[in-house]
């Protein structure tokens, strides 16, 4: 990817960055809805976000959690604070928790998640599967994971996505997930996938 796109939209930064986040907020909104619908979130769920963006996922999660709470980690100082606007009221009460960090170094919680997602943010982790085991660690046991995919590359086709989807599939596998589903939604410019998979509870 080329500097000039990883600044806009791989870890944003800066003048570009705040743009990349405006452009992600408005395009991924149907990505983001649908990955938490898929989630099925309950009220009473803790919920980690790897990737938050612009906080549109953490909009829509704060809206249906109430004894809940959703975390969220990202590298972007630029995503952190558009996130932090879109969510400050949540973030006042408590709802919402963002960190400034990378999956790579990720801060120590308290507490096991019933749900962990990632949306259009795979693609920039360093040994993905690494990473995967590690978030299910973090898991409850029988807790989900959800990673989601548009690919946005010049040419991708819905079967980019679906061959996109098929390796989410076999990460979830190699990191120890079961119960491993693929979704795909048909969306503008090309569908988006959704990997899904549970902690084994033994
Ligand atoms: C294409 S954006 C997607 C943002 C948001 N999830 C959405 O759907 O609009 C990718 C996001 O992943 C974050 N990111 C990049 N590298 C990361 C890493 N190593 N660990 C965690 N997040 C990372 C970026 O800062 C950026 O906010």
């Amino acid at each position: 990817m080329s500097r000039l796109l990883m600044n806009l939209f791989g870890r944003p930064y800066g003048f570009l960055g705040n743009i990349g986040g405006r452009i992600m907020a408005a395009a991924n909104k149907e990505i983001n809805e649908w990955t938490v619908a898929l989630l099925d979130i309950r009220s009473n769920d803790k919920v980690l976000e790897i990737g938050f963006g612009p906080g549109i996922a953490a909009e829509k999660i704060s809206n249906i959690i109430k004894e809940g709470i959703f975390v969220g980690i990202d590298p972007s100082e630029v995503m952190f604070s558009q996130a932090q606007k879109r969510n400050e009221a949540a973030i006042r009460e408590g709802k919402v928790k963002l960190q400034l960090a990378t999956i790579e170094h990720l801060p120590v919680f308290n507490e096991a998640f019933d749900k962990i997602f990632s949306i259009n943010s795979i693609l920039f982790w360093e040994q993905p599967i690494e990473r995967l085991k590690e978030l299910r660690h973090l898991l409850k046991p029988n807790g989900l994971i959800a990673i989601t995919l548009q690919p946005r590359s010049k040419g991708a086709t819905n079967e980019t996505a679906r061959q996109e989807g098929e390796k989410l599939v076999q990460y979830l596998k190699e990191a120890g997930f079961s119960s491993i589903r693929l979704e795909e939604k048909q969306t503008k410019p090309v569908s988006a996938v959704c990997a899904i998979g549970a902690n084994p509870s033994s």
